[in-house]
């Protein structure tokens, strides 16, 4: 699938594994989710891939977008990474794989961006992206090798909406997406402010934090085992916000807990 056909929602698959991943995957797909995010180090992408095969539609249809982990930072093993997860999920080539975290302690995210450029090149996955990037390291990887990622996935939601790096992205044409968009474990559904803009147009607040990430242009990949809510979540992106709904979710900039520092943050394997 092309980038510019890329759904205004994903599904996230994190801490799914097995049979629930497996289920899970199922029904999103019945539902109508036409891109699915995993990782390596979610330990699902075998039942997650098993699900994308077992479910009867064209595969080009489905947008299937893996993670490379720390230890398989550096040139060569970032060929290997994309081999790996292709290969656990049982698929012939992924639409788009991501570098995790920088892990800057590591200083390889050069290298494995330059292997992902090599995958992408020959062939093995369609488009090449990260996670967690600053500006500061977006801009490293353009000058090491000239070319950006074309998604850059980040804990986004309205206590962090990252300004900043939207207009980074924004000029650079490098699409946002949102991991944990309702808030890590969903701490944001609990947020009064949102509870009441919810009230007020009779929608849930999981669906006013899907439609404001729309409204900034951010492509949110929500996780829920719940059939009822996959389908909230999916359909949320097609209603709007009143102007002082924004403003109200604005003045939420800066509560709730510190994001994670992918400056600092070491992924465990
Ligand atoms: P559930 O799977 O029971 O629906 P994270 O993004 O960190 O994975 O957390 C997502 C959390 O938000 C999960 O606990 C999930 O629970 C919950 N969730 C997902 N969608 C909705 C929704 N529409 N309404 C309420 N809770 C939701």
């Amino acid at each position: 699938m092309e980038l510019g056909s890329i759904p205004a929602v994903g599904f996230g698959t994190w801490p799914l594994v097995g049979d629930a991943a497996y289920e899970a995957v199922s029904q999103a797909l019945d539902i109508g989710y036409r891109y699915i995010d995993t990782a390596m180090i979610y330990d699902n992408e075998g039942c997650v891939g098993k699900a994308i095969r077992d479910f009867d539609i064209e595969r080009q249809d489905i947008f299937v977008a893996s993670k490379l982990p720390r230890r398989f930072h550096g040139r060569q093993a970032a060929l290997d990474a994309v081999a790996e997860s292709s290969a656990r999920m049982g698929l012939d080539h992924l639409d788009l794989y991501l570098i995790h975290w920088p892990n800057p302690d590591q200083g390889l995210y050069l290298e494995t961006w330059q292997g992902l450029l090599d995958a992408r090149d020959r062939g093995l996955v369609t488009h090449v992206g990260v996670c967690n990037f600053t500006v500061e390291y977006l801009e490293l990887l353009y000058q090491h090798t000239g070319e950006l990622p074309v998604v850059n996935q980040v804990e986004l939601n309205p206590y962090h909406p990252r300004a900043e790096l939207r207009e980074f992205h924004r000029e650079h044409r490098i699409l946002t997406q949102a991991w944990s968009p309702l808030g890590r474990g969903g701490e944001l559904l609990s947020e009064p402010a949102l509870r009441e803009i919810a009230s007020r147009h009779g929608v849930s607040e999981a669906e006013v934090i899907l439609r404001w990430h729309a409204s900034l242009g951010v492509m949110p990949l929500p996780r829920s085992g719940n059939a009822h809510r996959q389908r909230q979540n999916l359909r949320a992106v097609d209603g709007e916000l009143e102007a002082a709904d924004l403003e109200k979710i604005a003045a939420l900039t800066g509560k709730g807990g510190t994001p994670l520092d992918p400056r600092t943050f070491v992924q465990r394997w």
